[in-house]
């Protein structure tokens, strides 16, 4: 696959020139180390997962930092969190020398956390996600965006496999107690059967016969990690009760699909899934979009008990929020904006709001169109654009798109 320019690659950039340090976490196999490594080509690797290179950094951590030239890359910094007290000592002898130190790290959760304390304000701290849309079209439901599946969409099963083998086990292992593989591997399952819903741990700890704490922990270094999206409702006192508990996500369509047995583009087109699994697509593309611009995570669902349902809400700038209805279909119905419009009224109209119902992408109808009165329908590309400051795309299609009629 040829290299595919990072969105996130000018944050990283002003973050260097605004920090000391910048931490770049996220999903193992996500981009992290070649990402570190284009944007800073010049600067020193250190790969700290190297078992002489931590015996050195231990043994001699003094001597290890003094002999680099800098800036330097140190990859998987929660091998060695050992160097950090020296590295910020280093830091704080020259406060002002920015973009100096480079880390990568897989948010292993306890060492991550001593690279966010030692850190704590000469660091930026950025995530990176697999691949976008707005990144490559090459991303897909049923593939998602690891950067090696998309390289070889055929390989997908094994690789899949492996990774939740290599990386998913060992890192939750490395945070919380996993007695039994057998038994995570089938709460991985059952997650994957609850996309889109509603949390309920009980319901999930039942059938594994784990106690609903650990169904709590495992969730908890999964979100960490950045394998799972929990999306909170939405609070805004609209004189209504509220559902309460988060909706749930795997952030990875592809991963998704890997785990329902979802293994062909046609099975995916007549799953049952497919509506949630393109909910669950379209929130990552959202939450991507504001990391990769170094924003908070802000995306919320919204769901009273009188059964009123939008799926998503998050700020959108100084535009009040965007609302976000998502659907499956390629041929949009106006009786589909129905939730949005009704929000919009329980709002009482006064925030401005922008409302949208993103639909899957189809060659035959038009990427953006008015679907009732302040209600527009976007194809999931559309979408994307839309999200990323439109200048995000820069094919011949993107600009077509970006073409729209006032
Ligand atoms: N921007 C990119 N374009 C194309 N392939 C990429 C890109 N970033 C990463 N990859 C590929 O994805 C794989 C994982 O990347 P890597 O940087 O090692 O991830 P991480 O450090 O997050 O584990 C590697 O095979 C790499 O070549
Ligand atoms: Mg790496």
């Amino acid at each position: 696959m040829r290299s595919v320019p990072r969105a996130i690659r000018p944050t990283v950039l002003e973050a260097a020139r605004a920090f000391p340090a910048v931490v770049v976490t996220g999903p193992r196999r996500a981009g992290k180390t070649t990402l570190l490594r284009q944007v800073f080509p010049r600067a020193t690797y250190v790969l700290l997962e190297d078992p002489d290179v931590q015996a050195r950094a231990r043994s001699d951590p003094r001597a290890l930092l003094e002999d680099l030239r800098l800036p330097v890359v140190f990859d998987e910094i929660q091998n060695v969190p050992e160097l950090l007290p020296y590295i910020r000592a280093r830091i704080d002898h020259a406060p002002r020398k920015m973009g100096q130190w480079l880390f990568t790290g897989s948010q292993e959760a306890p060492l991550m956390q001593g690279v966010t304390e030692s850190m704590a304000g000469r660091a930026a701290i950025l995530q990176l996600l697999p691949f976008s849309l707005a990144e490559t079209d090459g991303v897909s439901l049923l593939h998602g965006g690891y950067p090696e599946v998309l390289a070889r969409p055929a390989g997908r099963g094994l690789w899949f496999s492996s990774y939740i083998q290599t990386y998913l086990e060992r890192d939750v292992r490395a945070i919380v107690n996993v007695r039994d593989l057998a038994t995570f591997r089938r709460f991985l399952a059952l997650l994957a059967s609850r996309h889109g819903q509603i949390l309920n741990k009980t319901d999930l700890a039942a059938p594994l016969g784990v106690s609903v704490p650990t169904v709590g922990d495992w969730l908890h270094v999964l979100e960490i990690t950045g394998q799972v999206i929990l999306v909170p409702p939405y609070f805004e006192n609209f004189g209504k009760r509220l559902i309460k508990s988060p909706k749930v996500y795997l952030g990875d369509s592809g991963l998704a699909c890997y785990l329902l047995g979802i293994a062909t583009q046609a099975e995916l087109d007549r799953s049952p899934f497919l509506g949630a699994l393109f909910e669950g697509h379209v929130a990552a593309e959202i939450l991507k979009s504001q990391i990769n611009r170094g924003r908070r995570k802000e995306l919320y669902h919204f769901r009273d008990q009188q059964g009123l349902e939008v799926d998503f809400l998050f700020p959108n700038g100084q535009d009040g929020p965007w609302m976000v209805e998502c659907k499956a279909a390629k041929t949009v119905q106006p009786y589909m904006a129905g939730p949005l419009g009704s929000l919009r009224r329980s709002m009482g109209g006064e925030a401005p709001v922008r409302s949208s119902v993103v639909h899957r992408a189809s060659t035959t109808a038009p990427p953006m169109r008015a679907l009732a009165p302040g209600i527009e329908a976007l194809d999931v590309r559309a979408f994307v654009d839309e999200l990323n400051g439109r200048s995000a795309r820069s094919s011949k299609a993107g600009a077509a798109r970006r073409r729209k009629p006032k």
